[in-house]
């Protein structure tokens, strides 16, 4: 009794600790910063997961936190990744770098970046739904929004999948989600980005050893300047942009997000025709994902490379969303789960690193090269459940707890225990939004 009784309150010390670290990050213009310094604005993906958080305690900021993004959207759908409601020179390469207004399609009102990040919209609206104690009313603000996220969803349809198939491309790897990840190293060692003339301002405020080197900014930069000089247009950038990927982690998030938008349009009424092109879509994604992007021999699926039509062949976290978006059946899914526990899941290890950490790629305190990343976790935790697979979606909650219980709320954490002896293994930035926005989400289950 006496043991649950601490468990129980340090939960809620934890929570009570999380809230205040949403609440010092909520911006009066009504956005989330990621958090203080390294990220001063409003990123698309991080909002989401912050709007699961504010929802169970201040449903008005999530609320707040999922309009101020969609007033950002462009006349064609697309949603950005970056929103600049703010000037500062702490951030780079911020808005006068980036020129959404070379598009004629940019938002007129808020400079943004020209390229999105995973699709988590969707799924965010349907989680407020069910965190919410007053259903009516979340469903009257669903209502408000809805139509916009649905609007996002076939932009990428009609935009980015030139083949067809039902598989959204990205062209650069800030839309991944997953910035610096060895996946793209050997695109980095084809391209011949100029050395470009800038400064970093990510390493005044966070260990260069943690983050991407110069070079591969040179590269990041590269992507943008042949966006920049096609005006931001999605049939150009599809022929010319040096990097082209169909990306297992960002297409399960656009299946998950169609899939929550259906069951919201029917818990609306009516829409029946939204909900069959959705529907119909989403049919056709599961199935090209399935033949496409799955690799029998690594018993995972990869990400595709649309410049050097190849499967890039390694296992990432990234690996293991299809789950979330339940596109491998029953069969396929036990064999993920188990290259996910005979790669990622020695006792010695946390779950889940974000690389294959049996792999000599892997760089266990590098950003997306190694490090255990919280909301890659809360869709793993949420995809496990979704086939049964209890015990081990409970051991990757409970590492995700432990994870920030002894560290705080980091960016990122190193998945090596033997890291973890003087709780100094978070990484990157300290107080970050969606690292205690998921803790409370997780700590509600
Ligand atoms: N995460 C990127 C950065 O580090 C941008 O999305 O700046």
């Amino acid at each position: 009794m006496l043991s649950f009784i601490n468990f129980f309150m340090k939960n809620n010390e934890l929570i009570s600790k999380a809230q205040e670290v949403l609440n010092n990050n909520y911006q009066e213009k009504g956005f989330t910063i990621p958090c203080k310094g390294l990220y001063p604005f409003q990123w698309n993906w991080d909002s989401g997961f912050i709007a699961i958080g504010f929802a169970h305690f201040d449903m008005e900021k999530a609320q707040k936190e999922i309009k101020t993004l969609i007033d950002s959207q462009w006349s064609n759908g697309f949603i950005p990744h970056i929103i600049f409601h703010n000037e500062t020179d702490t951030y780079f390469p911020g808005a006068d770098f980036h020129k959404s207004n070379l598009s004629p399609l940019a938002n007129n009102n808020v400079p943004t970046t020209g390229m999105t990040q995973p699709h988590v919209l969707g799924f965010t609206l349907e989680r407020m739904y069910e965190i919410a104690e007053n259903k009516e009313e979340i469903l009257d603000f669903i209502k408000t929004t809805i139509d916009a996220v649905y609007t996002y969803s076939l932009y990428f349809y009609k935009y980015r999948d030139p083949l067809n198939e039902g598989l959204a491309y990205i062209y650069h790897n800030w839309e991944s989600g997953t910035d610096n990840s060895p996946i793209w190293d050997d695109i980095w060692s084809t391209m011949e980005s100029p050395q470009y003339t800038f400064e970093r301002r990510d390493t005044t405020h966070v260990d260069a050893s943690q983050r991407p080197s110069n070079e591969e900014y040179n590269h990041y930069l590269h992507i943008i300047e042949v966006a920049k000089k096609y005006n931001y247009d999605d049939a150009k950038i599809a022929e010319f942009s040096p990097f082209l990927i169909q990306d297992p982690l960002f297409n399960s998030m656009l299946i998950g997000s169609n899939q929550s938008l259906i069951r919201l349009y029917e818990k609306i009424g009516g829409n029946e025709d939204k909900i069959a092109t959705l529907q119909a879509y989403t049919e056709k994604s599961i199935q090209s994902f399935n033949s496409k992007l799955y690799d029998e021999e690594l018993g995972a699926y990869c990400h595709y490379d649309l410049k050097k039509n190849k499967l890039i062949r390694f296992v990432t976290s990234s690996s293991f969303a299809p789950l979330f978006a339940q596109v491998p059946d029953k069969k396929r899914a036990d064999i993920l789960v188990t290259t996910l526990l005979e790669k990622f899941g020695n006792e010695d290890q946390y779950l889940c690193a974000s690389f294959d950490p049996t792999s000599e790629r892997y760089k266990p305190k590098q950003y997306w090269r190694g490090p255990v990343w919280i909301n890659l976790n809360w869709l793993l935790y949420h995809g496990l459940k979704k086939y049964g697979y209890d015990r081990i979606a409970e051991r990757v909650k409970n590492d995700s707890i432990e994870l920030i219980q002894k560290n705080g709320f980091y960016e990122y954490f190193d998945a090596r225990k033997e890291m973890h002896q003087n709780n100094t293994a978070g990484y990157g930035g300290n107080n970050f939004s969606w690292s205690a926005a998921l803790l409370i989400d997780l700590l509600s289950e």
